[in-house]
């Protein structure tokens, strides 16, 4: 480990969107990274897979290597940035610097959220920092929030839009009344969203995001294959138009709760937004994260979700901290608040199943236009326990004598509702169910 007054040395594990930004910070901008820190650091090597590619910026030759060894064994390396992605080999090479005594910085929310609990544990022993802010909101600082300063906090939700590439779709969706498929397709071509757009529209990537919140939150590991996921392909243009009608935008939004029988509840689906919330006014890209605690109340923070600057700015900040803490003190750097998730893993979260959530859903049916048909729909959601708090009857099509019924509920179990559903669904005069969306006041 570089004594102190001595050049830190850095080297990064990828170089694409967002290694290429840390990249041009460390060498761009040694001087003010001295001002603040007090260290000189130095780039000192960068794995890729393919060195022939070109590169923004272009790095001097040498300094390019596909071999991990040459960054995994180098003794002098005294912090590493992982910025490749995906669990493996990522995660393997992490766990190897942090137990060769290596300071690390990652922007991987899969290896924080599958393995967050055991690398902060080996890092606690080994006496390292183990940074993460870009692992979840890109550009938000929301990890240093949760971990520092609102440790004093109870906190008791997380209401979020963390995954920028099905809030773009849903704004276009809402905006230009674009059908699901041509708002993702658009996505794509603008590099918002990859040729596999599974993780981000299934919800998968705001699961992992969500898991490494919901556990700094909580001080509970929360994995990210307990939390309730649904995707947006199901939503329809006509979908944005009733809610705006009924005063509602439609988010997906990465939610987590901490229960007062000690459980969390943690999902990510579609919800219908209160329009004059700020949670319905974030489109686009852009991410918010709101934190409801004891103390602080309710925060917002609001920003770039993705992107090379954005990003750079969080993976950054980690690492100046980790400078500034080399420069700074005699013996090894002082570890950051870390919350008792990761001393040493702890219990997992009890998590609620999503059948026991009590919430007012949206409901869109495609029904024979005829009398009588709304009588049969209520006695169903009646005998369910269900209350009906609007009914809007649109859109009928001569041509096929059916209409749309949207039906908005009171707060109700999600088993109930799933229930009664299928019932309605199978009743002659329905010809299909076509959404049912949780509404979130
Ligand atoms: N992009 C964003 O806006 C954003 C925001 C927040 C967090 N993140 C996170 O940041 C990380 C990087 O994202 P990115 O968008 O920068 O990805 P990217 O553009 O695909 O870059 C990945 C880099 O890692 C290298 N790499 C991948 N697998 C490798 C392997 N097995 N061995 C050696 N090198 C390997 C690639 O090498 P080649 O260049 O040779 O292919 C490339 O340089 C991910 O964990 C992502 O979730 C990204």
């Amino acid at each position: 480990m570089a004594p102190r007054n001595t050049t830190v040395n850095i080297s990064l594990m990828g170089l694409g969107t967002v290694g290429g930004g840390v990249a041009a910070a460390l060498m761009g901008n040694a001087d003010a990274i001295k001002r603040k820190t007090g260290r000189t650091v130095r780039l000192k090597q960068a794995l890729v897979r393919d060195v022939s590619r070109p590169r923004d910026p272009s790095l001097p030759a040498g300094l390019l290597t596909t071999n991990p060894e040459d960054i995994l064994s180098d003794p002098d390396v005294d912090i590493v940035v992982e910025m490749m992605g995906g669990d493996s080999p990522a995660g393997s090479y992490l766990e190897r610097a942090i137990a060769a005594g290596k300071h690390v910085v990652t922007a991987n929310k899969e290896v924080m959220s599958r393995r967050g609990p055991s690398l902060l544990a080996l890092a606690q022993e080994k006496r390292v920092n183990l940074l993460f802010e870009a692992s979840a909101g890109g550009g938000i600082p929301i990890v240093g929030c949760l971990m520092s300063q609102l440790l004093a906090n109870d906190i008791r939700s997380i209401r979020s839009i963390i995954n920028g590439t099905t809030n773009y779709i849903l704004t276009r969706m809402a905006r230009q009344q674009t059908p699901f498929a041509d708002a993702l397709a658009e996505a794509q071509a603008r590099g918002y969203a990859e040729s596999d757009p599974t993780n981000d529209i299934e919800g998968i990537d705001a699961a992992y995001k969500l898991s490494v919140l919901g556990s700094l939150a909580f001080h509970r590991p929360i994995p990210h294959d307990s939390i309730y996921t649904e995707g947006i392909s199901r939503l329809a243009p006509e979908d944005f138009r009733y809610a705006a009608e009924l005063g509602y935008a439609i988010k997906s939004l990465a939610i987590a709760v901490a229960e007062d029988d000690g459980a969390v509840r943690a999902r990510v689906h579609p919800a219908l937004v209160p329009e004059d919330h700020l949670l319905a006014k974030v489109d686009g890209v852009y991410n918010a994260v709101e934190v409801t605690g004891d103390l602080c109340g309710q925060i917002i923070l609001h920003g770039q979700g993705a992107g090379r600057e954005a990003t750079t700015s969080a993976v950054m900040g980690d690492v100046l901290n980790i400078v500034r803490g080399l420069a700074n003190s005699e013996g090894p750097p002082p570890l950051p608040d870390t919350p008792s998730v990761a001393s040493n893993g702890g219990p997992l979260a009890p998590v609620h199943p999503i059948d026991e959530l009590s919430s007012a859903y949206y409901m869109r049916l495609t029904c024979a236009d005829q009398a009588g048909v709304l009588a049969q729909i209520a006695q169903i959601l009646g005998d369910g326990n269900i209350s009906i708090a609007t009914v809007i009857q649109k859109d009928t099509d001569p041509g096929s004598g059916t209409a749309q019924l949207v039906i908005t509920t009171y707060p109700s179990r999600e088993a109930d509702v799933q229930t009664a559903l299928r019932a309605v669904g199978e009743l002659s005069v329905v010809v299909s169910v076509n959404n049912l969306i949780r509404i979130e006041e």
